[in-house]
């Protein structure tokens, strides 16, 4: 597919080519859309094989961070930057640099931080370029590791999926089966055992399920079996295309609501889960705990208005079974209708007038 047709395909307005042969940089700004405000998202860097596998990532990445801003409440919009460099080999001081003046030559429509391949310290650097990054480490005002609040968010969204499907929230006595002991996941792990949950762990590193299992009080189960573990939650914490033609036949839980990004491996897989009597929680919805933290170090950071934020993905995922059941739809359908939703509101106030002066809280670039 043409880059355009793709653009087309998925709604994008902007992709933004930076190349610094001195830098040794190659990355990819794509911006998707800014109807909630500048667009937000972490900076990847991946050793793509071709040039159209990062073009490809940095659109259905941005296109996901738009979806997750708007049901996390948060006034930004959907972006991402791609570094194409291993990120075992090819980081330098300059690197980073670069890259923070092709985010600064975008004059705030576009803020970034860390992802896969990247880490706080590596945009210290970058800071001398530019004041549009979040995620830094705390010695440079940044808020820190957001694994902590993202594995908040996910406790709130299984209970309120318990009470969809049980009528109460209440995980004393609930099983759940948690794949990857991660940063994340083990996190999840210990507020599961405190709140009275029969927990098993699967993780590919085996000292890490047993050194998470040792220290909550958990089962370790083999990271193969985990699909077969009969639960009413499974929660994946690992990898992203976990749920796809081979493990959802397998799945005995009631519940699928974890912390991996792009759980489905493809859209029609939510379908596949509400045909087996599964809810499924779109993750982009349970996970939001890290946006919504980083989100907030440009509002002046505030931990206890963090949490009180990410607390509300619990009666966003309510909101959303209601709507998969009022019509008759699959809970990602209904995420996505809301997401539309709040775009299309928020698009539609521009049709009212609004003086200059005594701005919002969170001004757009441009003015608009
Ligand atoms: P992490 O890298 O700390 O942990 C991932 C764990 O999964 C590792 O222990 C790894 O050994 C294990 N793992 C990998 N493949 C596995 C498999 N096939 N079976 C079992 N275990 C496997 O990552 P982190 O930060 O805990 O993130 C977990 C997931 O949540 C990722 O998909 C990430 O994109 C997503 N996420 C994380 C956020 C954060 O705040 N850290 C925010 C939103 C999403």
């Amino acid at each position: 597919m043409s880059i355009f047709a793709a653009m087309a395909a998925g709604g994008h307005r902007q992709l933004v080519f930076c190349h610094d042969p001195a830098a040794g940089l190659r990355a990819l700004v794509a911006i998707h859309d800014i109807t909630l405000g500048p667009g937000l998202g972490g900076c990847r860097m991946w050793p793509y094989a071709t040039e159209a596998e990062a073009v490809a990532d940095a659109l259905r990445l941005s296109q996901g961070m738009t979806a997750k801003s708007a049901l996390a409440g948060v006034n930004y919009g959907g972006a991402k930057v791609v570094i194409w460099g291993d990120p075992n080999r090819d980081k330098s001081e300059v690197l980073f640099r670069a890259l923070g003046r092709f985010v600064h030559s975008l004059g705030g429509m576009v803020v970034t931080g860390t992802d896969a391949g990247t880490n706080p310290e590596d945009f210290v650097a970058a800071r001398q370029e530019t004041p549009y990054l979040v995620g830094l480490p705390p010695a440079y005002g940044g808020s820190g590791d957001s694994s902590e609040t993202t594995a908040y968010g996910v406790f709130v969204g299984i209970q309120a999926c318990l009470e969809e499907v049980y009528g109460d929230g209440d995980l004393k006595g609930r099983r759940v089966a948690v794949q990857g002991c991660g940063k994340v996941g083990s996190k999840l792990v210990r507020r599961l055992v405190e709140a009275g949950a029969e927990v098993a762990v699967a993780d590919v590193d085996a000292a890490r399920s047993r050194a998470v299992a040792r220290r909550y009080g958990a089962r370790v189960v083999d990271p193969e079996a985990i699909y077969d573990e009969p639960c009413d939650v499974f929660a994946p914490c690992a990898l992203g295309g976990v749920i796809n033609d081979a493990t959802v036949p397998r799945l005995r839980c009631r519940v699928v609501a974890g912390a991996a990004n792009n759980q489905l491996a493809e859209p029609r897989h939510a379908a596949a889960l509400q045909d087996r009597g599964i809810l499924y929680a779109p993750d982009y919805v349970i996970n939001a705990g890290g946006l919504i933290q980083v989100a907030d170090e440009l509002d002046g950071f505030d931990r206890d208005r963090v949490m009180r934020r990410t607390a509300a993905i619990g009666p966003m995922l309510r909101a959303i079974f209601r709507v998969a059941r009022e019509r008759s739809i699959t809970t990602l359908e209904a995420a996505e209708w809301m997401v539309r939703r709040r775009l299309a509101g928020v698009a539609a106030l521009r049709t009212v007038y609004r003086p200059q002066g005594g701005g919002p809280a969170n001004p757009r670039p441009g003015g608009a």
